[in-house]
């Protein structure tokens, strides 16, 4: 199993204005989904919710949310923008190879930016394990890097996010597009929704 820990040090060492991930907004492609009803009602869980801007979207937008992370100051960052924001979210600092949850428990898993800096020793662990915890039916979002951006182990095409993905899911609604991102970098992002199969 690979080793995460190295995350911290971003969290530690710079201000979120200078982390390229960190849009300072929820991103809009959520809050996009979440207006036209794409996302189920329910238990949401962000996988890798970093300084927690998104998971305090989806907390204020009625949906019931846990938050996890393997750097502690991030999970500390979004717990203090939580509070301020008298938002419940559950926080906990754990890593994504993990998954301390019940089979089942979610309705929705969000990733933004977290499949694609899952090492591909872990890669499937990691798609068994958001199987295990969403319920029957239940919806993962998944936004990564796209081969756009250059070629690299972690740049995908859908084809190779349908290989790596439609034995456990259905490929629902595919996004392929340009974000500019916090450090002013435009990156291209695949955004798809999938749905659990039984
Ligand atoms: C590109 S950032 C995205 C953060 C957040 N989703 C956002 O959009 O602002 C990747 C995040 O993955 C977290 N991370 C990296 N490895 C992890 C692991 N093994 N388990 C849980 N989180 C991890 C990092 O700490 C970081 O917050």
């Amino acid at each position: 199993m690979s080793d995460y820990s190295e995350w911290d040090e971003y969290y530690k060492n710079y201000p979120l204005a200078e982390l390229g991930w960190e849009l300072g907004r929820p991103r809009p492609i959520l809050v996009e989904y979440v207006k036209k009803g794409f996302i189920p009602n329910g238990k949401v869980l962000d996988l890798c919710c970093g300084a927690g801007t998104n998971v305090l979207y989806l907390a204020e937008n009625g949906f019931d949310v846990t938050g996890i992370d393997i750097s502690k100051t991030a999970i500390k960052i979004a717990g203090k923008k939580s509070r301020l924001a008298k938002a419940k979210i559950d926080f906990l600092c754990e890593s994504f190879v993990d998954l301390s949850f019940v089979d089942g428990e979610f309705d929705f898993v969000f990733d933004m930016g977290c499949f694609h800096h899952v090492e591909l020793e872990d890669q499937v662990k990691f798609i068994m394990g958001v199987h295990r915890i969403l319920r029957g039916g239940g919806l993962y979002m998944l936004t990564c890097f796209s081969y756009r951006n250059g070629r690299r182990w972690n740049h995908f095409t859908l084809q190779h996010i349908m290989n790596l993905f439609s034995e456990f899911f259905v490929i629902g609604k595919v996004r392929h597009y340009s974000s500019l991102e916090g450090d002013g970098v435009v990156r291209f992002f695949y955004t798809v929704l999938m749905e659990k199969k039984l």
